[in-house]
C-alpha cells in the first residue's frame, strides 16, 4: 500500500495523514494540518488531572540538551543515564524500544516488566509473545514495526506509571515518534492511551475509533489506535475479538484491506 492510497484513506477519516516538517509535498501548503477532529462526538477536554504531555514537567538545567534535535544515537546515550524520575533508581538498564526505526506502525505500550529490565528489549515475556501474534495477524511483524513504552525504566512491583514518570519521560518517546514518524500508532493499554492521548477515561471508552497524537512544538499529527494491553488480553481472552476490531482499524489506516 502506497503512502498516497493510505493518504486517500485517512482523508476520508477526516485526518490529514502524517508527514514529517522537513518533507513538505511538492507545491503543497501545510498539508500537516489537522482540517476537523475525527472523534468529534468525544469530549473536547482531557481528564481534570491529566498531565500535559508537551513537555517533561521536570525542571531542566539551562544547559539542558535539545531533545528535539536529536538523532538516534544521542537520544538513546540520553535515556541510558537517565535520572530525571525516581525509577531510574530501581532499574536494571533502560529499555529504549526496539524496531524498525522507519515504521509505519509505532507500538506504544506502558512500561518495563521484570523481564524487559533485565533483558533491556520491550515486551519480552508472555505478553510480548502475545503481542507478536497480533503484530503478525496485522501483517506487520515485529521486526517492521517500532516498539517503545511511555517510560524506559521499571516501576517497581509492576505498578503503572504515575503521571509525574510519564511526564518526565515524555520527551524521550515524542522525539522516537518523530524520528520514526509512523503513519498509526497503536496504543496498547489504558496506560499508554491515557498518557499519549492525554485522556483520562476507560479503555473501553478510547479504542475502535481512530484518535489523533499531536507532536509537541509540531503542527503534524499522527492517527492513534488504541486496544487491550497483552497482557489483559492472557487474563481476558474473550477481549481478543475486540482486540482484532482495532487492530483492522491500524490495518485500514495504512490503507490495507482488512
Ligand atoms: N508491558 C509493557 O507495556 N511494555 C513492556 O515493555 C512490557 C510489558
Amino acid at each position: 500500500m502506497d503512502r498516497e492510497r493510505q493518504g486517500a484513506y485517512l482523508r476520508a477519516m477526516g485526518i490529514v495523514p502524517w508527514r514529517p516538517a522537513m518533507q513538505p509535498e511538492p507545491g503543497a501548503a501545510d498539508v500537516s494540518v489537522i482540517t476537523e477532529p475525527v472523534t468529534g462526538s468525544e469530549p473536547e477536554s482531557a481528564g481534570e488531572n491529566m498531565p500535559e504531555r508537551a513537555a517533561s514537567s521536570v525542571p531542566v538545567s539551562g544547559d539542558a540538551p535539545d531533545i528535539g534535535a536529536m538523532d538516534w544515537a544521542g537520544l538513546q546515550q540520553l535515556v541510558s543515564v537517565c535520572t530525571r524520575c525516581a525509577l531510574s533508581e530501581g532499574r536494571t538498564q533502560t529499555v529504549f524500544g526496539t524496531g524498525d526505526r522507519q515504521a509505519r506502525v509505532m507500538v506504544v505500550g506502558e512500561a518495563p516488566g521484570a523481564e524487559e529490565d533485565r533483558r533491556g528489549e520491550p515486551f519480552v515475556g508472555r505478553a510480548g509473545g502475545l503481542l507478536d501474534n497480533m503484530l503478525l495477524a496485522m501483517g506487520q511483524p515485529r521486526p517492521k514495526v517500532f516498539i517503545a513504552n511511555i517510560v524506559k525504566c521499571r516501576p517497581a512491583g509492576n505498578r503503572d506509571p504515575s503521571d509525574a514518570e510519564a511526564a518526565a519521560c515524555a520527551s524521550y518517546l515524542n522525539r522516537q515518534i518523530e524520528l520514526v514518524a509512523p503513519e498509526v500508532i497503536l496504543a496498547v493499554g489504558r496506560v499508554a492511551a491515557r498518557s499519549l492521548l492525554a485522556r483520562d477515561e476507560k479503555l473501553g471508552a478510547l479504542r475502535g475509533r481512530l484518535h489523533e497524537f499531536s507532536l509537541p512544538g509540531s503542527d503534524a499529527v499522527v492517527p492513534v489506535v488504541v486496544t487491550y494491553h497483552p497482557a489483559y488480553l492472557l487474563r481476558s481472552p474473550d477481549r481478543k475479538g475486540l482486540a482484532w476490531q482495532d487492530l483492522k482499524l491500524v490495518r485500514a489506516a495504512l490503507g490495507e484491506a482488512s
